[in-house]
């Protein structure tokens, strides 16, 4: 407006308001570490090994551009409109037969939760069961999204060792027999993010037992499952046990994630209390995106898709895999991922993954510190990269770089 002027005093008492001192106490906890992640993934010049991100090769672009328009001209009353808080019944539909399919237990589709992504539903079943103070065990490392998500409504969030056939569940009983029964049990049983480690299928029965016998949920995140680079996908804890256990599945890493989908499938009063609180957050999941993941997933194409990505990521991992035995010093160990976008290295105790993640970055390269993956002191000479989004010789490269900055080269 010509001739106005800002008021330099919009508070009460002069000054702008100090909006941070007005912030409720959850805005403190957690949420740092991933915007930085996120806020990374955009550069361009930085040889980026941090966000656990598909490979765009793996976009299925062509049938994209048939399915969209088709999608708007045809199904616009329903591509276009609200959708039940469930979900579509063509997406729930579409769930239930991948998961009789791939996981050979069959659900009804009323039993099926249509969910904006995985971390949705994280937020919701946390939002569902955790009081402040409650306990909640997870692997040690896990997933930063869920130890943000618990953490953000206040749980006691404790780690439980791991070892490479993944959760030690001998670890997890003496957790459970000693304080107080956790609301729930965190667990991603495949190619784990992000350690890059599977649950192998002996620990996976004794897992089950051990929370049936304890009666505690075990919510399993199915994130990575279908990457297995070979194709064999073990048991899924839900299909052994879906009286204790909530599994919540993602489309982001197998289709896209700019479609927000994924599901949640488990105990019947778990999913009714989910769907409420769906009701009070985004009220329902875009429908344009499970038309599209539906009539994606009825023609097919997903079996198409996951043909092409297996082979890629198999290939990223052994090229960083080889990367690594060729350029990393004495002293570094690192897991072997049989599927999915990880790889999780161990330095010497002395070295410390987070300071030296500016250095990194002014040599170009960048990967994820371990600690904020623990809940405790854990993790701090180890660290998590991602192979899934970077071509071959920016894999050996970046490997390159980090071995030298690992090596002393500071
Ligand atoms: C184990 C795990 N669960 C859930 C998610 C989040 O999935 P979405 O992007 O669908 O919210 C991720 C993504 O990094 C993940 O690694």
């Amino acid at each position: 407006m010509p001739g106005s002027t800002v008021d330099p005093h919009p508070g009460a008492t002069g000054g702008a308001p100090d909006w941070p001192a007005q912030f409720a106490r959850r805005t403190s906890l957690g949420g740092d570490e991933l915007t930085a992640i996120l806020s990374l993934a955009a550069s361009t010049d930085v040889i980026t090994f941090s966000g656990g991100f598909p490979a765009p090769e793996t976009f299925p672009t062509d049938v994209l551009q048939d399915l969209l328009p088709r999608l708007v001209k045809e199904e616009a009353a329903v591509a276009l409109q609200y959708s039940p808080t469930e979900g579509l019944p063509a997406a729930r539909e579409a769930v239930a037969t991948l998961l009789a399919d791939g996981q050979g237990r069959s659900v009804d589709p009323v039993q099926v939760l249509i969910t904006s992504g995985g971390i949705e539903g994280l937020q919701l079943i946390t939002r569902t069961l955790i009081e402040p103070g409650d306990r909640v065990l997870v692997e040690a490392p896990t997933y930063l999204g869920a130890i943000m998500a618990f953490a953000g409504f206040e749980a006691e969030v404790e780690g439980v060792p791991m070892d490479d056939d993944g959760l030690r569940v001998d670890a997890l009983e003496e957790a459970l027999s000693s304080g107080r029964r956790p609301k729930l049990v965190y667990v991603i049983p495949d190619h784990q993010n992000p350690s890059g480690r599977s649950l192998s299928e002996q620990r996976r029965r004794e897992l089950v037992e051990v929370c049936r016998r304890h009666g505690v949920l075990l919510v399993e995140d199915v994130a990575y499952r279908d990457l297995a680079f070979d194709g064999h996908a073990a048991a899924s804890l839900w299909s052994l046990a879906p009286d204790v256990v909530l599994q919540l599945g993602t489309f982001s890493k197998v289709l896209v994630p700019g479609v927000r989908l994924g599901w949640a499938v488990g105990p019947a009063p778990l999913v009714t209390a989910m769907t409420a609180a769906k009701q009070n957050s985004d009220q329902c999941a875009g429908a344009l995106g499970q038309l599209l993941m539906a009539e994606y997933v009825r023609r097919g194409h997903l079996a198409d898709t996951l043909e092409v990505a297996r082979p890629l990521y198999r290939h990223r991992a052994g090229t960083m895999l080889d990367a690594l035995d060729r350029h990393m010093p004495e002293g570094v160990t690192w897991t072997r991922p049989t599927g999915g976008f990880f790889i999780w290295l161990t330095a010497p105790e002395d070295v410390d993954t987070r300071a030296l993640v500016a250095p990194a970055e002014r040599l170009g390269v960048a990967y994820v510190p371990g600690a904020p993956f623990y809940t405790d002191l854990r993790g701090g000479n180890e660290l998590r990269l991602s192979y899934s989004r970077a071509d071959d010789a920016s894999i050996d490269e970046g490997i390159r770089r980090l071995a030298g900055l690992l090596g002393g080269e500071r």
